[in-house]
């Protein structure tokens, strides 16, 4: 077997080192910049023939991404690399799993053909799967989905005295019942209506449940945070212990982890998009991700 040659996509410097350590693999050099026009150059430093890449990219904010990360597969398969994978720790668009107003595009369905038809195989963690039941529905090549949940339960474990684990909706039950169950903790789900890209309400059954220990919600995204900041308001409504919000993948779009720290939460993630807020490092889990899709060409 030849050593894997790990390709970091622009702004995935810390995983890319950080996976190529695990996996015991050598880091590909690859000249990235754009033109005066804005197009991308890109140039292969490294030989690549016969050799299988792990090319690493994180989706959040995917738009500007996706060009020069299928412009990196297609160079490398003319270049002669037996084996392109790919390292999507946060995988982009999969909340867009319906068509729920006629006319709409689906664009997980159209991400997936893309990434499908330009690399060979695929990990992530923890990707929205909500109307799919897996990746397997919409992606064509072999797929390995890691998660988080042992990882926040550790964490969860190590620095939480007296946790009480919430989901925020009901989407969110599949990782909470998972975490609590690992610590040994209770939890509740809150129940979500969402008005509009950022209109959400959230509201609780029995306000009793969330009155005493720690509250610590656990969630897959932080986007506009408007999820989280709804249930924390909700929360410090009826518990004077500063709640905790953990999720797996810190998007923030609109300063959202500004609006969360002036709410009174303290957060928490996951390094699947480079944050301050990162305590929990995915790059095991990972590694033993693309280990089960055998390296190897
Ligand atoms: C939705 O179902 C997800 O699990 C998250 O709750 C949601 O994506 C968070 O989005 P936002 O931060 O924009 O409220």
């Amino acid at each position: 077997m030849t050593t894997p040659l790990v390709i970091g996509m622009p702004g995935n410097d810390a995983m890319t080192l950080a996976l190529a350590q695990t996996l015991d693999a050598e880091v590909g050099q690859v000249e990235f910049r754009s033109f005066p026009d804005g197009e991308t150059y890109l140039r292969y430093l490294t030989d690549l023939s016969e050799r299988t890449l792990v090319v690493i990219c994180t989706l959040d904010r995917p738009n500007s991404k996706f060009l020069p990360l299928l412009f990196a597969a297609a160079t490398a398969r003319e270049l002669g690399a037996a084996k392109i994978g790919l390292v999507a720790p946060y995988l982009a668009y999969m909340r867009q799993d319906r068509r729920f107003k006629p006319g709409e595009a689906v664009t997980s369905r159209q991400i997936a053909l893309l990434l499908s038809n330009a690399f060979d195989w695929l990990v992530t963690i923890d990707p929205h799967l909500h109307r799919y039941s897996s990746l397997g529905e919409i992606y064509r090549i072999p797929t390995q989905v890691v998660h988080a949940a042992p990882l926040i339960s550790e964490w969860i474990r190590a620095h939480v005295e007296n946790p009480l684990i919430i989901g925020p909706d009901s989407e969110s039950e599949q990782w909470v019942s998972s975490v609590a169950k690992d610590v040994g903790a209770p939890y509740t789900v809150l129940e979500k209506i969402r008005h509009g890209d950022r209109d959400v309400e959230i509201t609780v059954r029995n306000p009793n449940h969330l009155k005493d220990r720690t509250p610590v919600l656990v969630d897959d995204i932080i986007s506009s945070g408007r999820t989280m900041i709804e249930a924390v308001r909700l929360i410090r409504a009826r518990n004077s212990t500063t709640p905790i919000c953990i999720a797996v993948h810190g998007v923030f779009a609109d300063n959202s982890d500004q609006l969360l720290a002036h709410a009174g939460a303290r957060v928490v993630t996951t390094n699947s998009i480079l944050h301050d807020s990162n305590v929990i490092d995915v790059t095991p889990a990972l590694a033993a991700g693309v280990r089960k899709l055998e390296v190897s060409p």
